[in-house]
């Protein structure tokens, strides 16, 4: 067996060990410098660290098996995995991180957590505050092109997904210390605005008369013109006219168009409004201008092919290629959507880009991918940046399992959604006779934020890439996994805090946490895995695994640790007290992340 002599200065780690939360990356660290000891030759082998999936520790160090396989012709003394994760284990630099460590099966080394350690990190948040917990990720800069309606269209469930998929997105990686560029990619740009145009013309000859009340509700406005435009074989000619004279800038177009996106922007800011979202609205026009320029860098780079009239780009391994030049000259969605990653990478110096739509436009997103990859915009190897994600969901259906629509098959307009959340839970709040304790201002915020927080969770909550049924009942609960829940559960432990009497605040600048019970081993364990989880939901676009942490902490919470060990009134009851504070805290932090404003009382 080889014993290296451990040079690892570990005395300068310490305060890295004391502020950052991730724990998995600091067993990660000391795990490393154990593999550079026995395998010094290996030095690409990375060390592979997992919670414990059996009961014999916190934390896992899987790497003895693969490192077998790796050395076990070479000459190596170790006789198979077992006495490989022995020597990873004998090797670990001495660390207060770690209490005791075994080597399980086919060499797993188990790590049992320090208690102490845990409890001290819990009380270095606490003091520190909880963006020391905050994930480092090597991206400096994102866009994230989430919500993106249609001007005219329907603002639909799909965007309402996308609206709220993306801002948790958005949150996370900011959390993350990302710079992140909040874009909003409205499809104001394309055919449909001829027909609008001229049928504006048509109803309003004097474009001053043109205001919200008078177009009203733009999405009738866009039917009714859309029938015209099938009906009419002459409005349809000078539709299409309007298009080239609208692209050409004629003056009159261009007011007409840009009143027309101005009326729809102020339909979907009522949303975005009552959804706490921010967005910065850059709209396919915005990069209309640069298309050209784009596109001439693709054809010298021989990307760009004729094809039955139009131009386009062969992609490998697809059936059809994308066409960046229309037919008749025109520009289409593809062209736009490689046009504004140009500008992304470019001028906005961005690494990561993430779309958010229906997996329907996956194929899309696949293909403009791979064209930025031929034109070398983008690395081949997806582990590499700069890098494009598409964040892909699915349907949102209604209770008949078809999509969602309302009873006369129109489209569900987002803000009656949202209001109707709001008033069921003002209805709930009043049956539980809040009207009488509560002023009317608490009850209407505590309405919105319970009914909004629903909504938001119900989508969260699923895997985005499954289909999931739109169900008021359901997602207004207070039992199971709904925000309902959630959001009175903290609220509890607020309550439980000021029915204490105590100073929090004094509390957490001298109190000592103490983990003896096993339930409060286990709940501090479960708060110091946020920043790991937060990690891993922003890295892998998936919000469904901070609504799972979430969740567990509640149920944590309340089954291991509160009704096991008394809080107020026991010997415990600084330490418990402070658990309770730092639950509440990082729950805060969650809901945040997740878009949803926190409830204090209930
Ligand atoms: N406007 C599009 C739609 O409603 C979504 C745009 C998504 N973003 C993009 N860069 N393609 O389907």
């Amino acid at each position: 067996l080889v014993f290296a002599t451990k040079t690892q200065p570990l005395s300068t780690m310490a305060t890295d060990e004391e502020r950052v939360g991730n724990v998995k990356r600091q067993l990660a660290k000391l795990f490393e410098s154990s593999l550079r000891a026995i395998v010094p030759d290996e030095s690409d082998v990375e060390p592979l660290i997992a919670p414990c999936t059996g009961k014999f520790g916190d934390y896992q160090c899987n790497n003895a098996m693969g490192l077998w396989s790796k050395i076990k012709g070479k000459g190596t003394e170790f006789r198979g995995p077992p006495s490989v994760g022995q020597a990873i284990m004998k090797n670990l630099p001495p660390s207060e991180i770690v209490e005791s460590c075994s080597v399980a099966g086919p060499g797993f080394v188990n790590v049992v957590l320090s208690k102490s350690w845990i409890a001290k990190t819990i009380q270095n948040m606490l003091r520190d505050g909880i963006e020391t917990w905050a994930p480092q990720l090597e991206v400096k800069r994102a866009v994230v092109d989430f919500s993106s309606p249609n001007i005219a269209k329907e603002m639909h469930v799909g965007h309402l997904r996308s609206t709220i998929i993306g801002d948790a997105l958005a949150r996370m990686l900011e959390f993350s210390n990302v710079d992140v560029l909040r874009r909003n990619h409205v499809g104001d740009w394309g055919t449909q605005f001829g027909m609008l145009i001229e049928f504006l013309f048509e109803n309003y000859p004097n474009l001053e008369d043109v205001s919200e009340t008078a177009i009203g509700d733009l999405q009738a406005f866009y039917k009714a013109s859309k029938q015209r435009f099938d009906d009419d074989a002459a409005f349809k000619l000078r539709a299409q006219q309007a298009v080239v004279k609208l692209q050409g800038g004629e003056s009159e177009y261009r007011k007409a168009w840009s009143k027309i996106c101005e009326i729809s922007r102020k339909e979907f800011d009522k949303v975005y409004q009552r959804l706490g979202v921010k967005l910065e609205e850059k709209g396919e026009s915005f990069y209309n201008p640069y298309i050209p320029g784009v596109i001439k860098e693709l054809s010298e780079l021989g990307l760009v092919e004729e094809s039955e009239g139009a131009r386009v780009i062969f992609i490998e391994g697809a059936n059809i290629p994308l066409i960046v030049v229309k037919s008749d000259g025109g520009f289409n969605y593809a062209s736009t959507d490689l046009t504004a990653l140009w500008y992304r990478l470019n001028e906005e110096k961005a690494e990561w880009i993430v779309y958010v739509t229906d997996v329907g436009q996956q194929q899309h997103f696949d293909m403009f991918f791979k064209a930025a990859k031929r034109a070398g915009w983008l690395p081949a190897d997806d582990s590499k940046y700069p890098k494009a994600s598409h964040v892909g969901f699915g349907l949102v259906l209604g209770e008949d399992g078809k999509r969602f629509r309302t009873r006369s098959s129109e489209v569900v307009r987002l803000v009656d959604l949202l209001d109707e959340a709001k008033s069921r839970s003002k209805t709930a709040l009043i049956e539980r006779g809040k009207a009488k304790e509560w002023t009317e201002q608490e009850l209407e915020q505590t309405a919105e934020a319970v009914g909004y927080g629903a909504v938001k969770y119900a989508d969260l909550k699923n895997n985005r890439l499954t289909n999931y049924t739109f169900d008021f009942d359901q997602m207004l609960s207070d039992k199971g996994n709904t925000a309902v829940y959630l959001l009175y559960a903290h609220a509890r432990i607020c309550s439980i805090i000021r029915k204490s009497g105590k100073d929090i605040d004094e509390l957490k600048k001298a109190g000592v946490i103490v983990l003896d019970h096993a339930g409060e081993r286990e709940l501090g364990l479960h708060l110091l895995q946020f920043s790991e989880v937060v990690e891993e939901a922003g890295t892998n676009l998936l919000p469904n695994v901070l609504c799972e942490y979430l969740y567990n902490l509640s149920e944590i919470f309340t089954k291991k640790f509160y009704s096991n060990c008394q809080v107020v009134g026991s010997a415990e009851e600084t330490s418990r007290l402070l658990l309770c504070e730092a639950t509440a805290i990082v729950m805060r932090k969650c809901f945040y992340l997740l878009g949803i404003e926190p409830v204090y009382k209930i």
